[in-house]
């Protein structure tokens, strides 16, 4: 019998601001199994696609996730329905202690019945979301007080313990440490492994050591998809990035200038270069 992994299917998802075209009729299929990077310039429609994707922003076009389109839904349907994201900026409960938000996550999917009963112990999925996030050792601890890369996988653990099949994450290793990225890295193919796994993100050296497939998005519209070798020998990328003729690496902002406020993106602007394949 051949098992279909699953798959998310986006088909001219368009998201427009005041006649302003944020995404551009935009096709991306993602397989399980795939760690894909979605990589741009400042202002590309990354976080855009993930607010479509999420019911935070309205968008035209369609896109499935087994059997169902996720368009048009609100945000806490679409979480139900097994899709999960990550912000910019972290956004776990400082105040409360790691598992605690765990808790709070798994109890998202319960019943108000199951949420009163009296727990015995820790959950078996959440004692399993915590082993794989690393943090069973800091479980006491106030989520305020971890580490930068602690919380980022904090909200990934959150999103595990929903049962999330799909995970889109944003900027998941702006400003972690050299550790912290490699151990972000080894913990987002393990999760890959049985999910559909999204990653937006700026670090060049983070997506060449961990990327299946790359989609480069420019101006809203997808500019290039393949290899991470694929894309990085694509004239079209080469010229957004770099600008045509130049071979200098430049900060990618130099390419597209930021013209909004949309969080801090606090991700390294390291750029592709025909220089840095390996
Ligand atoms: N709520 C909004 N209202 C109006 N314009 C918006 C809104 N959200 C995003 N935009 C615009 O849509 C475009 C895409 O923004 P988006 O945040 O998706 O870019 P991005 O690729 O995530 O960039 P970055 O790498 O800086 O995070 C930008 O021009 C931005 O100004
Ligand atoms: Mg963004």
């Amino acid at each position: 019998m051949i098992v279909r992994p699953d798959y998310l299917e986006i088909r001219g998802l368009t998201v427009t601001f005041d006649g302003f075209v944020a995404v551009d009729h935009v096709d991306l299929t993602v397989f399980q199994q795939d760690l894909r990077f979605l990589i741009g310039p400042n202002g590309a429609g990354k976080t855009t696609i993930i607010d479509a994707l999420t019911g935070l922003v309205p968008a035209t076009g369609y896109a499935r996730y087994g059997a169902t389109d996720l368009l048009g839904r609100k945000p806490h349907q679409i979480a139900r329905l097994g899709i999960g994201r990550t912000f910019q900026t972290a956004s776990v409960f400082t105040e409360l202690t790691v598992l605690q938000n765990l808790d709070i996550a798994a109890g998202a999917g319960r019943s108000p019945l199951s949420l009163l009963r009296a727990r015995r112990g820790v959950p078996p999925q959440v004692a399993e979301a915590l082993e794989t996030i690393g943090l069973s050792r800091a479980s006491g601890q106030l989520a305020g007080s971890l580490s930068h890369g602690q919380k980022q996988w904090l909200e990934i653990g959150m999103l595990l313990v929903q049962n999330a099949k799909v995970m889109l994450l944003d900027e998941p290793v702006a400003g972690m440490s050299a550790d912290e990225r490699e151990q972000t890295g080894a913990l987002l193919k393990s999760i890959a492994t049985d999910r559909t796994v999204i990653i937006v993100e700026h670090d060049m050296d983070f997506l060449r050591a961990w990327a299946d497939s790359v989609t480069v998005l420019h101006g809203g519209k997808v500019l290039s998809e393949g290899s991470v070798a694929d894309v990085q020998a694509d004239p079209k990328v080469q010229e957004v990035y770099l600008g045509s003729g130049h071979t200098a690496q430049v900060p990618a902002q130099a390419a597209e200038p930021v013209a909004h406020d949309a969080g801090p993106s606090t991700g390294e602007q390291h750029v592709l270069v025909t220089e840095g394949i390996r």
